[in-house]
């Protein structure tokens, strides 16, 4: 899948696009349930809120047929491609949860601060793509961006690894407040299946949902190869060692995963 003019633009200028209801109903019924699944399971990559609720899953395509085969789509790798003019492989994988009545908070962060921080990425030649799972609400915890952040490069940040079981880079109120003057706050919603992708140095955060929606959105977080990552501190499933290009499947391939998952279901 290629972008158009208008939206390489509109990423440029903004530092997001969202793509709505770019996987159908039947794509993405299955990776939900793939992903409930995987949050019922005890194993080290499942992360929990302090409520014990899931918080996120890391390398879930590396364990999961339904997230293995989302991780070669090419709807989602071919826009990267295209954006960094060369092949791109995973650094993360994370399926995050935003549980009913739990989820808790994302701090306001620049993803590329951790990657170059924690990582040693060199560049933020990285970025997120994401596909909702579940209906995205104004009131469910959406992802809030800041537009026009990611022309500002690293800024400062503080470690927190206190406020929730995930540690994070995190900017301060004071630099997020002019950050917003500047470019305001869009929070987009929508349909399962919406493709949002962004800047690796966008500032976002998400609140918490206290509603009985769940939100859950996985995230694939696609490097250029040129740019893989030269000092990891973390844990090879949170930043993969695996630099080998990623090759796209075929368009059809989560479609036909569905239909033989459901019928051998039935
Ligand atoms: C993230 O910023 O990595 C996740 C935020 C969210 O899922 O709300
Ligand atoms: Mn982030």
């Amino acid at each position: 899948m290629r972008l158009t003019d208008a939206q390489l633009e509109q990423f440029d200028k903004d530092g997001w696009i969202f793509i709505p209801e770019c996987f159908s109903p039947e794509e993405v019924a299955v990776l939900r349930d793939e992903g409930e699944r995987i949050y019922a399971q005890d194993r080290e990559e499942v992360w929990r809120e302090a409520s014990g609720a899931p918080r996120t899953a890391f390398a879930a395509h590396l364990y999961n047929e339904a997230f293995a085969i989302l991780g070669r789509h090419p709807r989602l790798i071919e826009p990267l491609e295209q954006v960094f003019g060369e092949k791109v492989y995973m650094h993360q994988y994370k399926v995050n949860a935003k549980a009913k009545f739990t989820g808790d908070v994302w701090q306001w962060h620049q993803d590329y601060g951790t990657w170059h921080r924690d990582d040693g990425m060199p560049e933020p030649r990285a970025m997120n793509i994401s596909v909702f799972l579940d209906e995205v609400y104004p009131f469910n915890g959406p992802l809030m961006l800041i537009p026009k952040s990611h022309k500002h490069g690293v800024l400062d940040a503080g470690h927190d690894t206190s406020t929730t079981s995930y540690p994070l880079w995190t900017l301060d109120n004071d630099a997020v407040e002019k950050l917003v003057e500047e470019g305001g706050l869009v929070a987009p919603t929508g349909k399962p299946g919406g493709v949002l992708m962004f800047h690796g140095n966008l500032v976002h955060g998400s609140a918490g949902n206290i509603t009985p929606f769940p939100r859950k959105i996985v995230y694939l977080t696609l490097n250029a190869v040129s740019n893989h990552i030269r000092k990891p501190t973390r844990k090879e499933w949170i930043a993969h060692r695996d630099f080998t290009p990623i090759e796209a499947c075929d368009d059809e391939a989560l479609l036909r995963y569905a239909r033989s998952h459901s019928e051998a279901a039935e």
